[in-house]
């Protein structure tokens, strides 16, 4: 059966009631579309671990700068469909910005000190147009369990402290990065790059694999571990680094010597395009 398409909020709260009072545990998958095989493992899992899976896809403004790709950010609308469809979605909820921001709108939700670092630097309200854009979304599907990527390990830490925090019902589900077969992350921003910087992109990847192995042969110095990862993005045509960072997992401080629960996180803009990966590792 095709998924249901509920564009406005009443529309998928009805549709969300039939299946609760059907004694179905409900999944929600936040998207803003152009759906990749990121997405679709997401969606997958709620599919083996929830009766009713509900996709949402909304290009959120909030989360966009001034200076940023909203307006051009891919929409391929019939092909994500098409893919729910096949991945077995039972509800799309795809409402358009005025019924999310189009009244006299003035609550945004704030994640101290954990919103303005890494990607937050650079991308100055970007985490609070994530944050309240998910827990209106929370709000409007009231979801069992929601399902975010490691892909975004910032938005995905920041997330599960806001539920924390607000004691939201909702556990927080996280899945793994889905990378192409030579090691670039998925992402919809991917068909930004043309085949030059699509040739240069998995380096990302491949520098992060080369920190884990240093990290694995004993090395531990930060500053040295970041000073060789740099050397070797500068290296590769069209990158120019937007961060490199060796982070406490939880409360992604800065760390001098590699120790805990670790994450390493880049952001890089390929070209003109921004992209970001980063791995965990247990130290
Ligand atoms: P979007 O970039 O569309 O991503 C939706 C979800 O897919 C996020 O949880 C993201 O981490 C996950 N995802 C993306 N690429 C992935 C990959 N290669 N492997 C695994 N998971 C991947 O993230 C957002 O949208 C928005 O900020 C949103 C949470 C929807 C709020 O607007």
């Amino acid at each position: 059966m095709p998924p249901l398409i509920a564009t406005t909020i009443p529309d998928c709260r009805a549709a969300i009631h039939t299946a609760k009072s059907a004694g179905q545990r409900v999944g929600l998958v936040p998207t803003m579309g152009a759906l990749h095989a990121g997405h679709l493992s997401l969606i997958e899992r709620a599919r083996a671990e929830t009766g009713f899976v509900v996709v949402s896809i909304f290009v959120n403004p909030t989360q966009f700068g001034p200076k940023e790709d909203l307006s051009r950010y891919p929409r391929p609308f019939e092909r994500d469909v098409e893919l729910c469809s096949q991945a077995g979605v039972d509800l799309i909820l795809n409402p358009t910005p005025e019924t999310m921001y189009g009244y006299d709108f003035k609550t945004y939700v704030e994640i101290h000190d954990l919103q303005n670092v890494l990607c937050g630097a650079s991308r100055s309200g970007h985490f609070r147009g994530v944050a309240t854009v998910v827990l209106k979304l929370f709000n409007i599907v009231q979801p069992d369990i929601a399902f975010f990527g490691q892909k975004d390990a910032q938005q995905a830490l920041l997330l599960s402290r806001m539920v924390r925090d607000l004691n939201v019902p909702v556990e927080m589900a996280i899945c793994p990065i889905v990378r192409e077969p030579d090691g670039l992350a998925m992402s919809s921003r991917n068909v930004y790059l043309n085949a030059s910087e699509r040739t240069s992109a998995p380096v990302l990847f491949r520098v992060l694999s080369a920190l884990r192995y240093a990290v694995v042969a004993g090395e531990r110095d930060v500053a040295a571990l970041i000073g060789q990862t740099t050397a070797l993005i500068a290296a590769t045509p069209h990158m120019r680094i937007d961060y490199i960072a060796v982070v406490d997992c939880d409360t992604l401080t800065p760390l001098t010597l590699v120790h805990g629960n670790v994450l390493v996180a880049l952001a890089v803009f390929v070209g003109a395009t921004r992209l970001i990966d980063n791995i965990m590792l247990v130290v």
